[in-house]
């Protein structure tokens, strides 16, 4: 029949992934967690149930344009009534770790202005309590790009300094009411990406950008992005202050942030372009981890940046020296880098993907295509091209920098490219994606300590909508039922027979 045959297609192109790479748990470091992860309000829904106030999120997703396929995060998974069904299914797929987020919305609807809304209070605790009944670890994130909408209104959100004492009141809450079981803390997922997102390309709220970023005539591209992350870095240190006085000793744990990890390569086999796959990490990835390691931006962004680039009083320096115990690498692809500051900016072959024209932080470009050079597969996101060797790449650049931190991957995956309702052939190379990343996360001494796969299951991709799908498990759009995918059970498998294995 039709289905046998499939079947057989199937389970021929599973095994010839397989043989390409041939991992096995017990290939890993002892204790080595194993997890997935979700955000907030990319899974939860009941946006507006049991005194949750409207995001940043919420009011974006209402203006036209702003989302691919026009929808939004109002039902999302449903994972705020099916919270338990998913618990059931991690523990099913044999995990040990699991990262969300905290919905600052649905915790302190009003942030200082109002009290804390205990609804929200019971959700986490009973999905931290839930967690650990089956000996899966939580890792919590508590600022993972949504926030009340009434901070933008009032005071300018993450522009502002004052966001920096709403977020450690925040931070301070989920402390308060958690600390005592959960020993994993992100204080802020991505603040490099969220910045430029929300300050530079104008596809996260609020949205603001400046030319030559196309269509957008609010903000001013060149300097709010460096703001952003200026408060972002020190609402971290300010709450890993605290955390580390007050909570830490609850359950000996440790904090940190996540980053936006590309790797960047070498265009063209030129000394210039070494150097602008240089500059491009330190823009992106030292940006944000330098202050938080070592208390002060990378040299390479001062020199380029000039006064621009905002500064640290010594007070500061002191607070985000060693500010993290661990460092959260979200890695999903690698891209070229291309000096532009010597040559044009301009990718002049029409085939060269725009994938990130970034003339503002340090003249580079890049992008995962060019004159006819592929740097990987595609994949459902532009600017993530399949390159496993990225990962060993990344978490070695992370290794030398950091004097090997310990780290987590904290975000790995893979979005089909096009529509996944050929989602058997897709998720094929999803197995084959996280396999063969998962062989390059733990080489050469670096001291990593866990992985976890974005996303347990498909969700809310921002402004991407719906159709840009990272999910191990599907979700029915009619029923909103969990259906594993092959590489659902490719994980189980990889997981379970290594115990077995010893
Ligand atoms: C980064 C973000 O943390 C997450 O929210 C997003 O869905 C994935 N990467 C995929 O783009």
């Amino acid at each position: 029949s039709v289905s046998h045959c499939l079947i057989l297609l199937l389970s021929a192109a599973i095994s010839s992934a397989e043989e390409q790479v041939d991992i096995k748990r017990s290939d890993f470091p002892h204790g080595f967690l194993f997890g997935a992860a979700t955000s907030a309000y990319q899974i939860e829904g009941a946006v507006l149930e049991d005194g949750r106030s409207f995001s940043n999120w919420d009011v974006f997703c209402r203006i036209q344009g702003s989302i691919a396929d026009g929808k939004n995060g109002d039902i999302a998974e449903d994972h705020y009534h099916r919270y338990m069904e998913d618990i059931e299914i991690m523990h099913s797929l044999g995990l040990t770790a699991y990262r969300f987020s905290i919905s600052w919305s649905r915790v302190l609807p009003r942030g200082r202005l109002g009290g804390v809304n205990q609804a929200g209070i019971t959700f986490y605790n009973s999905i931290i309590d839930n967690l650990l009944l089956r000996g899966i670890q939580p890792f919590v994130t508590i600022f993972h790009n949504e926030y009340p909408q009434e901070f933008e209104d009032r005071f300018g959100g993450w522009l502002s300094p004052v966001m920096q004492e709403e977020f450690v009141h925040f931070a301070e809450t989920c402390f308060k009411h958690f600390s005592d079981r959960v020993k994993y803390w992100m204080t802020i997922n991505e603040p490099n990406l969220f910045a430029e997102m929300a300050y530079e390309r104008a596809t996260f709220p609020p949205a603001r950008c400046s030319p030559p970023f196309g269509h957008c005539a609010s903000g001013n591209s060149d300097v709010e992005p460096l703001i952003a992350v200026h408060n972002l870095l020190l609402a971290h240190a300010k709450a890993a202050k605290l955390y580390r006085e007050q909570y830490k000793s609850k359950v000996n744990g440790v904090i940190s942030i996540t980053v936006c990890a590309f790797m960047y390569t070498p265009l063209r086999d030129v000394e210039d372009d070494r150097e602008a796959a240089n500059r491009a990490l330190a823009f992106n990835v030292a940006w944000a981890l330098d202050p938080l390691v070592f208390g002060d931006y990378p040299p390479e962004m001062r020199s380029y940046h000039g006064s621009e680039l905002p500064s640290f009083s010594p007070e500061e320096r002191e607070l985000l020296r060693d500010s993290i115990d661990f460092i959260g690498i979200n890695h999903y692809g690698t891209l070229y880098a291309k000096d532009c500051i010597h040559s044009s900016c301009i990718c002049n072959d029409s085939s060269c993907s725009q994938g990130s024209d970034r003339p503002i932080r340090g003249f580079v470009y890049t992008t995962g295509e060019c004159n006819g050079v592929t740097i990987g597969e595609r994949t459902g996101m532009s600017r993530f091209f399949v390159v496993p060797r990225g990962m060993e790449d990344i978490v070695h650049y992370m290794k030398e920098r950091y004097h090997n931190k310990p780290m987590f991957v904290t975000e790995n995956g893979y979005s089909s490219p096009g529509s996944e309702d050929d989602i058997y052939q897709h998720d094929v190379k999803r197995i084959h994606y996280h396999q063969s990343y998962l062989a390059q996360a733990v080489r050469n001494g670096a001291d990593v300590r866990g992985y976890f796969i974005w996303s347990l299951m498909d969700n809310f991709e921002w402004s991407s909508g719906y159709g840009t799908r990272f999910g191990i498990y599907r979700i029915d759009p009619q029923t909103l039922n969990r259906i594993p995918k092959l590489s659902a059970t490719w994980y189980r498998d990889f997981l379970s027979n290594s115990i077995l294995a010893g």
